[in-house]
């Protein structure tokens, strides 16, 4: 049976296009059964809508704590039968309230080499630090910031004079041909 992902997304969406173009492919064996945002309107959703994948805006302002918004969210993500979570760009830290009762089974991937670099500007950072090399990690995501166990990297050479935008694009080109490949392994694995 394809195995049921959810996809946490926080913006743009390309890794979410390029995870639902490998099942499209048929290079991932699972199915797309939600999109979780934590913003109303932002471009992810509409990707969502022309692949018919329903889509959950958390807002977390309208709960009391952070606790009650992820026991919100796990219901819903148990409502759709979900197997496993993917953050593609989900810019918050998740609690254990969520993490525990999906142990292993929440990965997401980080434009960096983790530990190097964590956090929202992996690739500004590692270009600003003068690195000849960055790249791409994928990890299973605990409750701190991009720290949980490394699955597998991609190395990205930073050759001198390469700018900034390039990096970027190239960095983004290896997330979404790494992040598919992961997930394949893992899950086929698995079965
Ligand atoms: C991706 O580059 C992803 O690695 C990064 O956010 C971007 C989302 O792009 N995530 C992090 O920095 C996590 N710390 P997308 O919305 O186009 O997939």
């Amino acid at each position: 049976m394809n195995t049921k992902l959810a996809i946490f997304a926080s913006g743009t969406g390309t890794n979410f296009v390029a995870l639902a173009d490998a099942i499209t492919a048929q290079q991932l064996p699972a199915q797309i059964v939600l999109l979780v945002v934590d913003h109303p309107d932002i471009a992810v959703i509409e990707r969502a809508k022309e692949r018919n994948v329903p889509a959950f805006y958390l807002n977390y302002k309208s709960f009391p704590n952070k606790q009650a918004a992820e026991l919100a969210l796990v219901a819903k993500l148990q409502a759709a039968s979900v197997d496993l979570i993917l953050l593609a760009g989900y810019m918050r830290i998740l609690t254990p309230t969520l993490l525990d009762i999906y142990p292993k089974r929440v990965i997401n991937i980080h434009p960096a080499l983790l530990p190097n670099f964590p956090g929202r500007h992996g690739i500004l950072d590692a270009f600003n630090a003068g690195v000849t090399e960055t790249g791409v990690t994928v990890h299973y995501v605990d409750a701190g910031i991009d720290t949980g166990e490394i699955i597998q990297q991609a190395v990205v050479p930073i050759e001198a004079g390469k700018g900034l935008a390039a990096l970027e694009t190239q960095i983004h080109a290896v997330e979404h041909e790494l992040y598919p490949t992961v997930l394949a392994q893992l899950i086929t694995t698995e079965d």
